[in-house]
């Protein structure tokens, strides 16, 4: 497969015009200038021996291992270091080049313990390989020379270590930590035979280091090593996949030993990721195999009752009798289901075929609804279609990026180690974001603006720097004439222009310094190509699809639309957040976004289902749960999806759950919301079926099985069994059925097949007859929906207000190493940097209420309370507290309100007003008689004994 080809051409390959051609051992070569000798000779397969070179960093020319010599040239230059000329003449081969590269090897080896045979990387170590390959034999020095490094090993980390004795400072894996990751924790100590890596800590977890795993990778030796093959040995095998966290979307080589998955690799064909990875990806899967996995399928009478093990067979028959007990009783539209972000496009496509045509309703939605269904909306009424307009690789080409509501570096970072890159090499940053995330102040990188809103004002910002550029004359105007409506342009111009929008007049409310804000308005405007990437600190908000609609506003007035380096991102929350919007998740879509109230749409389904569909817009996930309250919804099938630990207002959620007759979870564990559940299905990690994931970048990639599914059934044929019992039939014998289908019945799929994604490695949607390889730029000539449509974006302030008895204002993220509610991370050695959700406080505030670092305090809102600790930090600012939501014992959901997005009910997580004190003891409701309540009683005990 096309995809599974990877060549280390020992430096990177340069782009463009104009080439140059060279003769190497005989043979002509072109090459684009600039490209060095070594690379030019890999691609004609002449691999030249090299050690401190590979091909995803600058060239370094330290270990002179891969001299060669130039006709017309003295001595013998380090091909890695030296760019290809026209007319150069190359000799890569020659006694004296032999003779020099044995010297060279020689010495590395006389400084190289001598364990080759019991060393964790024999057979997959490169100095080994080069050793080989330039015909050592003998080495006069002797071998047991000053080792330059005899250090202990450090084994800190939780997935890898570093055994000093075997590094040779060929210097690869700190230039990946600084080229690659951008987070420059390790450098070299000394010189000459004392010389060390070494990182700015005692050891790698106390350092700056954010275990991406680029060293590893890099390093050519067992020095940097994963846990795993140092104890299980190489891996025997390689399945390409695609990482289940975040929207990034990188793509995995899958390593095992037999069923075991000893590491897993970025794939350096990923066009996501190229290579890289970050710790979720790189290492923390182990939560796949965690014994904690429910691999049996239960059902139950009562909620309060033990679960009983049974056969596929038996749940499967008792969800469709209680299904079709319920339908005869309560009515047609008293069932539903939740599909998953997490599951493939093929699983997602499935669950809701199950609904439409199965259930004869529209009663689907999905955990969309409560990250980025405001992109869908905003995204839809501005340019036409509900996706991010560019591909993560445009960033290079971009002179301005701002980031508003989004924390690539915890959040999406892979990406963020490209945009630091792009950042390091000159363009500018504007940062809009109550908190002063990474981005704002980290090595190498400064934000020329951070404009530090209040929670719950990007609106009135947004309008502010609209008004800047439009009353500033920054308007692009031969771009909007050309490609936007005019009429609601002129209308939109008039609605900032007017000086109620102002920086000035919208101080007061968003507390951003109205200069700061019209140099970054003008920065934005005049800069050169400007890209906006944007994250739930966008959405999550009462004016969510607002905000998203204002950002689109002022992309399109300032002509950042259309090419690459510009343009409007949603960084996706989910791994397939994309991916299971696109296949018609929400009640009132079909896959492709087609209302469902659209006839052409609907009987193309129909046609093809043989069954009639609804017209009618189906339940929402909050609708779902109140109409359970009053009643009349009855039966649920939840599929990867924890509503009750993510979704706010926590209460409200489970007493909906408790007052329906049938809840059937789905999932890989025993999760909050099957505590409210009667029948439980096991699920399939991503490592156990095929399938594929749409990313941020409307990048449709491969997931492939790597192993059986350990509970004997696939999430997508657990589907099939429940329809075929409910008496929907469905007959697929593989997932690429499912997506032919998908393709046949959906026009912005038409041309993608598992073929052509083997051909390709991923294609960007819209794939078709006018774009057979995809499209990563799109709006290019026209916007999807024809022209432009500027929206009014009129500020309305949330309901939601800091007052005498709720003073601050909560917000709520995630965190490098862990991710969303934590189900799967929570299982991974990755604990050891998170192993509670804490409350950032600002010192201002911390000493108002007496409050020191660590210290438990309560977290107070309108609608619940809970207890954690306390850290005093000045990354947020006075007024402002901020915690993450990864461990469900803190039960963050607890305090959020259920304010939501006024078009789409996105939950406002964003904005809780909220009051801060000390205490000395758990909520109510984190002491509930569980599991983890036990553990935070104990908690709570051993600071009361400590108190006294
Ligand atoms: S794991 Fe990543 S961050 Fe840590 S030292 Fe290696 S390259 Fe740097
Ligand atoms: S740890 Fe590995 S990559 Fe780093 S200098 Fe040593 S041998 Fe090279
Ligand atoms: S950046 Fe996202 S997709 Fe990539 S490895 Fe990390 S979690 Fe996975
Ligand atoms: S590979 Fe060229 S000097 Fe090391």
């Amino acid at each position: 497969m096309a995809l599974l080809q990877e060549l280390d051409t020992g430096t990177p390959i340069r782009t463009g015009e104009p080439t140059v051609t060279l003769t190497i051992d005989g043979r002509k070569v072109s090459v684009p200038q600039g490209t060095s000798v070594m690379a030019a000779a890999a691609l004609i397969d002449n691999p030249i021996p090299k050690l401190c070179a590979t091909d995803n960093l600058e060239a370094f020319g330290s270990c002179r291992l891969c001299l060669v010599e130039i006709e017309g040239r003295k001595g013998t230059p380090a091909s890695c270091t030296t760019p290809a000329e026209q007319g150069m003449v190359v000799h890569t081969k020659t006694p004296r080049l032999d003779r020099l590269r044995r010297g060279v090897m020689e010495l590395y080896i006389s400084d190289h313990p001598l364990d080759c045979l019991t060393c964790s990387a024999n057979g997959d170590c490169e100095l080994q390989t080069q050793a080989g390959n330039v015909g050592l034999r003998d080495v006069r020095y002797g071998y047991d020379g000053a080792k330059h490094s005899q250090g202990p090993i450090d084994a800190s980390n939780p997935y890898f270590s570093f055994e000093s004795s075997k590094c040779i400072v060929c210097s690869r894996c700190v230039r990946a930590c600084e080229e690659v990751q951008g987070t420059f924790a390790l450098t070299i100590l000394g010189r000459g035979f004392g010389s060390k890596v070494a990182t700015g800590g005692v050891d790698f977890l106390s350092s700056e280091c954010v275990s991406c795993g680029a060293c590893v990778q890099a390093c050519p030796t067992a020095t940097l090593n994963e846990k795993p093959v140092i104890e299980h040995g190489t891996p025997e095998r390689t399945v390409v996949t695609t990482c289940a966290y975040c929207g990034v979307g990188c793509s995995f080589k899958a390593e095992l030993k037999g069923d075991e998955v000893l590491r897993m690799v970025p794939h350096k064909a990923g066009k996501a990721n190229e290579g890289h990875s970050c710790v979720k990806g790189r290492f923390a899967y182990g939560y796949a195999t965690h014994k904690d996995r429910i691999l049996k399928p239960m059902i139950r009478g009562r909620i309060e009752d033990p679960w009983r093990e049974v056969s596929w067979g038996e749940a499967i028959a008792h969800a469709a009798s209680e299904f079709k007990r319920i339908q005869a009783q309560y009515g047609r539209d008293s069932a539903g289901a939740i599909s998953s972000s997490r599951c493939t496009n093929e699983e997602v496509f499935l669950v809701q075929k199950l609904v439409r045509a199965g259930f004869g309703n529209n009663n689907i939605d999905t955990c969309a609804r409560v990250c980025h269904s405001p992109t869908g909306f905003g995204l839809s009424k501005t340019f036409g279609t509900s996706a991010g307009t560019q591909d993560f690789k445009s960033v290079a080409k971009a002179d301005i990026v701002v980031v508003i509501g989004a924390n690539p570096t915890d959040a999406h970072p892979v990406f963020a180690s490209r945009l630091k890159k792009r950042l390091r090499a000159g363009a500018r940053l504007i940062v809009i974001d109550p908190r002063r995330i990474d981005l704002v102040r980290s090595a190498h990188i400064r934000a020329d603006h951070h404009l530090a809103l209040k929670p719950g004002t990007n609106v009135a910002v947004l309008n502010a720097m609209a008004h800047v550029v439009v009353t500033e004359g920054l308007v692009d105007e031969v771009f909007v004439r050309e490609r936007c409506e005019l009429g609601n342009f002129e209308s939109w111009a008039r609605f900032v222009a007017d000086p109620r929008h102002s920086p000035e007049a919208t101080a007061a409310a968003t507390g951003v310094d109205p200069h700061e804000l019209r140099a970054a308005a003008r920065l934005y405007a005049t800069g050169g190509n400007a890209a906006i990437y944007y994250g739930l600190g966008v959405t999550e908000h009462s004016q969510g699809s607002t905000t998203v609609m204002a950002i689109a506003n002022l992309a399109m007035a300032t002509g950042n639309i259309g090419r690459e380096g510009v343009g409007v991102n949603p960084l996706r929350g989910q791994n397939n957040v994309q991916g299971s919007c696109d296949m018609g998740s929400f009640p009132h879509e079909f896959s492709g976004y087609r209302h469902v109230s659209n006839d052409t749409a609907r009987e193309t389904f129909e046609r093809l289902w043989g069954v009639p569909l609804s017209n009618e817009p189906g339940l929402r996930i909050p609708n779902m749960i109140d109409e359970a309250i009053d009643g009349s919804f009855k039966w649920l099938y939840v599929q990867g999806e924890d509503i009750a630990q993510s979704d706010p207002d926590t209460t409200h959620i489970t007493a909906g759950l408790k007052a329906m007759e049938c809840v059937i979870v789905q999932d890989l564990f025993l999760n909050e919301t099957a505590r409210y559940a009667h029948i439980f299905l096991p699920g399939a990690s991503f490592l156990e079926k095929d399938g594929t994931f749409t990313n941020a970048e409307r990048r449709i990639s491969r997931v492939r099985k790597a192993i059986p599914p350990l509970a004997g059934m696939a999430d997508w044929e657990v589907t099939m069994a429940l329809a075929n019992a409910l008496g929907a039939p469905m007959r697929y014998n593989h997932p690429r059925e499912i997506m032919d289908e998908i393709a046949a019945t959906t026009p912005t799929f038409k041309g993608v097949s598992y073929a052509r994604l083997d051909e390709l490695g991923s294609i960007q949607w819209p794939c078709n007859d006018a774009a057979p390889t995809g499209t990563p730029v799109m709006h290019v000539d026209h916007f999807v929906r024809g022209k432009g449509q500027f929206m009014l974006t009129e500020y309305l302030a949330t309901e939601e207000r800091a007052g005498p008895r709720f003073p601050l204002l909560l917000t709520t993220g995630r965190i490098l190493s862990q991710y969303n509610v934590g189900a799967q991370t929570r299982r991974t050695a990755s604990t050891v940097w998170h192993h509670e959700d804490v409350l950032e406080i600002h010192p201002f505030d911390a000493e108002q209420r007496g409050v020191r670092d660590g210290d438990l305090v309560a977290l107070a809102s309108r609608i619940g309370e809970i207890s954690l600790h306390a850290r005093v930090t000045e990354r947020v600012q006075p007024g402002v507290v901020y915690t993450t939501f990864h461990h469900a014992v803190t039960g963050a959901n607890v305090v959020t309100t259920d304010n939501s997005d006024w078009a789409t009910n996105c939950p406002e997580y964003k904005v809780t007003a909220v009051q801060v004190r000390r205490t000395n003891h758990f909520s109510d409701w984190q002491l509930r008689d569980r599991e983890e309540g036990v553990s935070l009683r104990r908690m709570a005990k051993a600071l009361a004994d400590a108190a006294e």
